[in-house]
């Protein structure tokens, strides 16, 4: 019997990083932020900081900071950090994104501008926190088509679509290096590595007490996905500088 903090890491189990992204378009986004030797890397939101750590190892003598609130996810960052020997050169710190003062040269935001507020406020704030001259991996969701109710349901109303996304980035005065969408087997397989560790663990232990929420929990979620915002709601990755 699984106790209740493994059964927790089960969500993530099977997620490479928590944000629909194939290893080659990582590769991408990586190569565009341009990690050079010896720059100080800072990812707000940073969950257990794959990215992160791809990038620190991209660029000699790079060293990092990945901050979250998940302290599971920091956990597995840093237990990750070591596996590749990135501990002396990779933090990881428990502490709100919006709080986060010292600037870096390379600054990774995926998923996470709801940790201030919204796209505009995110935008905004990640100015404070990138050097002149440094460059900002900013990933956040969009309408890639128009949305349905149940769409707009589930994602609230201060999804932008992709068009206003990137009125909003010239706005706060960021210039666009690089601008990609995450495409639907990226989709795909975001959703159902999602799903994957706690749906293996299903079909291995369909009598465990636990099992007919994780099951309600997964069919609501799948059922969403193909019925309400597959194709709908995008994922974009936007390499900025100012
Ligand atoms: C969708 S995940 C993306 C994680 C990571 N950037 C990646 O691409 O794998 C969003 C992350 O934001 C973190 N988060 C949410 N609110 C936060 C806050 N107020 N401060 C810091 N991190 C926060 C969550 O714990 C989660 O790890």
């Amino acid at each position: 019997m699984l106790s209740a903090e493994e059964f927790a890491t089960l969500r993530h189990a099977r997620m490479r990083w928590n944000t629909p992204l194939s290893e080659e378009h990582a590769a991408l986004l990586l190569q565009r932020l341009e990690v050079r030797s010896g720059v100080r890397v800072l990812d707000l939101g940073c969950g257990w900081g794959e990215l992160l750590l791809r990038a620190v190892a991209g660029g000699a003598g790079a060293a990092g900071v990945g901050v979250d609130t998940d302290e599971a996810a920091l956990v597995r960052g840093r237990a990750l950090a070591a596996s590749r020997s990135l501990g002396d050169r990779v933090r990881f710190v428990r502490e709100e994104a919006a709080a986060w003062r010292e600037p870096a040269d390379r600054v990774l935001c995926v998923g996470a501008a709801h940790a201030f507020g919204g796209t505009v406020g995110a935008l905004d704030a990640l100015a404070g926190v990138v050097r002149p001259g440094g460059r900002l991996l900013f990933g956040d969701a969009c309408w890639e088509a128009a949305p349905g109710g149940a769409a707009v349901r589930i994602f609230g109303d201060a999804v932008l679509p992709l068009a206003e996304l990137v009125e909003q980035v010239r706005v706060a005065g960021w210039r666009v290096l690089h601008l990609s969408t995450a495409d639907l087997r990226e989709w795909d397989d975001f959703e159902s590595t999602w799903r994957a560790g706690r749906q293996e663990w299903l079909l291995e232990h369909p009598e465990d007490s636990r099992a007919a929420e994780v099951r309600g929990e997964l069919d609501v979620r799948l059922r969403e996905y193909v019925g309400a915002y597959r194709g709908v709601l995008g994922m974009a990755y936007l390499v900025l500088g100012r």
